[in-house]
């Protein structure tokens, strides 16, 4: 199980942050991982204040390329030596305020892992594919036109995000988590035969539906926006986490 909090745009206080690291030690004897996106211009201090906890920090988005004229860009190798080890790409905020596409998603996957770093590549319908009964292929397609063959599984997650339900306090049924989830797995199982790759679902995630969530047998984590803000929400969803094992 990984639980994973977008920070966007918004910082936490340094104060939350300490709470969270405070308390990371509780969630990882539960045998749940956790990971911890801000801003890029928090990387580096939550990398220093976490170091050596059980609280590693990610990025929200990176370059494809290593270096070079791309101004306002930072790339995968930079959130590496800043002590990220994992960075969020193709998050349906970045999908729709930058346009990017399947095929730019795939590359910087590639530049992530790459540069050392997990890749959570993030997929997920909008409520008019839902409502037209494209979910399923849309995603399906997403998944497979994000991932390059040449991944390494071991450093990739999946996360369904359905861009309906992000910040929207909506969440799809549990059975159609499963559903989609299940869906995602056999997509992943035709291009990487034999994987285990986490699937995380996004979307409105909070204490209150985290258990029931995390409870559906092919959902492997979650991606928390909004509740991952405040470390007594982001703490009380790691820990309604099933028991590994
Ligand atoms: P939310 O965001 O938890 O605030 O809905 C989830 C996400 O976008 O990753």
């Amino acid at each position: 199980m990984l639980i994973a909090g977008n920070w966007k745009m918004n910082a936490a206080s340094m104060e939350e942050f300490g709470t969270m690291l405070e308390r990371a030690p509780e969630v990882a004897a539960k045998g749940v991982d956790l990971l911890v996106c801000p801003p890029f211009v928090l990387l580096h201090r939550l990398a220093e204040a976490a170091a050596g906890s059980p609280l590693p920090i990610g990025a929200q988005d990176c370059h494809f390329a290593e270096a070079g004229a791309h101004t306002g860009d930072v790339s995968a190798g930079m959130i590496a030596e800043a002590g990220g080890t994992a960075v969020i790409v193709g998050h349906s905020e970045r999908r729709t305020d930058h346009r990017e596409v399947d095929a730019l998603v795939a590359r910087k996957a590639e530049a992530a892992q790459a540069a050392g770093l997990k890749a959570i590549v993030c997929v997920g319908e909008t409520e008019a594919e839902r409502d037209a009964g494209n979910a399923e292929s849309v995603v399906t397609a997403q998944v497979t036109a994000s991932l390059p063959q040449g991944l390494d599984p071991a450093r990739l997650v999946v996360a369904y995000e359905p861009v309906w339900a992000i910040g929207t306090g909506r969440t799809p049924s549990l059975d159609d988590v499963a559903a989609m989830h299940g869906a995602i797995r056999e997509t992943l199982s035709a291009r990487f035969p034999g994987s285990a790759i986490a699937i995380l679902y996004g979307g409105s995630v909070k204490p209150g539906n985290a258990a029931e969530i995390l409870a559906i047998e092919t959902v492997g984590g979650a991606l928390v926006g909004g509740a991952s803000l405040k470390a007594d929400d982001f703490i009380a969803i790691a820990l309604a986490a099933p028991q590994a094992g």
